[in-house]
């Protein structure tokens, strides 16, 4: 017998050079909860649609234009995304990948994010600058699920590939890279510091 297959979800994963990743970590974090502190904006957004925490989602999503330290980033993203678009086969022509939206996460003890997907992008990313131990990661959902009818459930121990639902570990200095119209969420921290992400889109043309 033979199972070949077909359409398979790729996930990006990348870890920066430790030093590299230090360095530039710090400056972020920094910018990252001043931001915080001064987006008048994205603080009332925040409070109707991230509760509890902040994102600049909605008010400051341009930060590579704004910040050379994201700009810093925004290089270093290029770079991967250009991998990932090679692994991916994707036939750009003249047209490259360029980011379009660079925004702050920041979630304190409890604030969760629910299930959503980046509409009109083509890559879409996210990278990690503060996760406390034990603070949760990236969940991915099968893109398939309304399509799985009278499908069984998976069980418990099925491996990754056949899993309806994966998440992903964050940790400091790494990048996460998937195609927009995946399905993800980050469930609510657990723990007593905050995580700090900044997520990002790619888009074509
Ligand atoms: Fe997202």
């Amino acid at each position: 017998m033979a199972i070949r297959s077909l359409f398979p979800t790729r996930i990006y994963t990348a870890a920066l050079p430790r030093a590299r990743a230090g360095a530039l970590n710090a400056r972020l974090l920094r910018e990252c909860l001043q931001l915080a502190r001064d987006d008048r904006a994205g603080r009332i957004w925040s409070r109707r649609n991230y509760p509890g925490g902040f994102t600049s989602y909605a008010s400051a999503s341009r930060m590579h234009t704004l910040s050379p330290t994201f700009d810093a980033l925004r290089r270093v993203l290029d770079g991967h995304v250009r991998r990932f678009a090679a692994e991916l086969e994707f036939d750009l022509g003249e047209k490259p990948l360029t980011m379009t939206d660079c925004w702050v996460n920041v979630m304190p003890r409890g604030v969760s994010h629910g299930l959503h997907l980046h509409p009109l992008s083509a890559i879409s990313g996210t990278y990690y600058v503060r996760v406390p131990r034990g603070a949760p990661g990236l969940k991915f959902e099968d893109p398939r699920l309304d399509r799985y009818m009278g499908a069984p459930p998976r069980r418990a121990d099925a491996a990754e590939r056949n899993k309806a639902w994966v998440v992903m570990p964050a940790s400091p200095g790494t990048v996460l890279l998937f195609e927009s119209w995946l399905r993800h969420e980050v469930a609510a921290n657990p723990t007593r510091d905050t995580r700090v992400s900044i997520s990002f889109n790619y888009g074509w043309g």
